[in-house]
């Protein structure tokens, strides 16, 4: 994959920022996501390559938008596939809360997993405890395990957790270890990056999340050399046909980070809201500030990229 894609791509997660931003707080999801996904696809349509959505807000009938399977681009550059979420995490932006973020991957055809809009359960650590995490085995194991390979007490652990009902086992049993817990309201991408984060003070995130934002996370710890496991849950008979149309054959299988996002893998970001490790969009006379990540599998440089925009100067999208 041309690495000169790299800032074609970051310009697409500044708009959907951008355009986000804007509905920061004001308590309006809907409108914030449908910001968010206008300027991703009006971007992406502005960059020469034959895109397709794999990973987006869903199937044709229900997402009017970056729908699974809508073809992307100015036709006539490389085949690449998206997985992408314009707004990870609407309610966070609706309430002006902590890590919303504009988010894109992007690999050449074939290679992310087409995962259904299900939950999967998910263990994601940094580069350190790389090749030690496992989820046939229970939390306790993994939690050892990770400890032995960052040399420290499981006391020093600290792992985060989407607040959720359906964790109160998983939060019981990690409390009975002695790990710390970070229970956060949504985001689990951002979670998922935050390992990789030396200075995140986040070592794990366990728990259930959403399937698609699993895709995204892997593609990021491809990049940054963390380690991620998911296994997709079904809540219903329904969910796992749609799952078997979708191509997924052994509904219980535990996807490697290899297997969910394979091959060069890029990863752009862009904070929307203030965030752990991306500041959110900051608005000022006429402009904005914004932070983005752009990072890719083949060479792992992470760039960080702080841009000013002047409105004046240059269309929104
Ligand atoms: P959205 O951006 O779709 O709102 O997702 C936010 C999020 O917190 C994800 O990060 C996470 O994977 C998922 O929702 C968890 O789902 P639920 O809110 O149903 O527990």
């Amino acid at each position: 994959m041309d690495r000169n894609f790299a800032l074609e791509f970051v310009r697409v997660t500044e708009a959907a920022a951008l355009e986000s931003a804007r509905l920061m707080g004001r308590g309006d999801e809907r409108a914030a996501d449908h910001a968010a996904v206008e300027a991703m696809r009006s971007m992406l349509n502005s960059i020469q390559f034959t895109g397709k959505v794999v990973i987006g807000e869903g199937e044709r009938d229900e997402a009017p938008m970056l729908f699974i399977g809508e073809q992307v681009g100015r036709v006539g550059g490389p085949r690449l596939d998206l997985a992408l979420d314009p707004l990870e995490g609407t309610s966070i932006c609706a309430r002006g809360g902590n890590n919303a973020l504009a988010v894109i991957a992007v690999a050449e055809e074939g290679q992310f997993l087409h995962a259904p809009d299900t939950y999967m359960r998910k263990i994601a650590v940094g580069p350190e405890a790389k090749g030690v995490i496992d989820l046939r085995v229970t939390p306790t194991e993994n939690l050892k395990n990770i400890a032995r390979m960052k040399k420290c007490l499981i006391e020093d652990l600290t792992v985060m957790i989407l607040d959720r009902p359906r964790h109160a086992d998983l939060i019981a049993e990690v409390r009975s270890t002695g790990a710390r817990i970070w229970l956060i309201g949504d985001g689990d991408v951002s979670a998922a990056i935050a390992t990789c984060k030396r200075d995140s003070g986040v070592d794990v995130l366990m728990g259930n999340g959403g399937a698609p934002e699993g895709v995204i996370a892997a593609a990021a710890l491809r990049c940054m050399g963390g380690d991620f496991q998911g296994q997709l849950i079904f809540r219903n008979h329904l969910e796992e046909q749609r799952a078997q149309r979708m191509g997924i054959q052994d509904l219980n299988r535990i996807y490697t980070i290899h297997d969910l996002a394979a091959g060069n893998v890029m990863f752009c970001a862009t904070g929307v809201t203030q965030g752990t490790f991306l500041d959110g969009v900051r608005f000022f006379s006429g402009g904005a500030m914004t932070h983005s990540v752009v990072m890719r599998s083949e060479s792992g440089t992470v760039r960080y990229i702080q841009a000013e925009h002047h409105f004046d100067r240059k269309p929104r999208y």
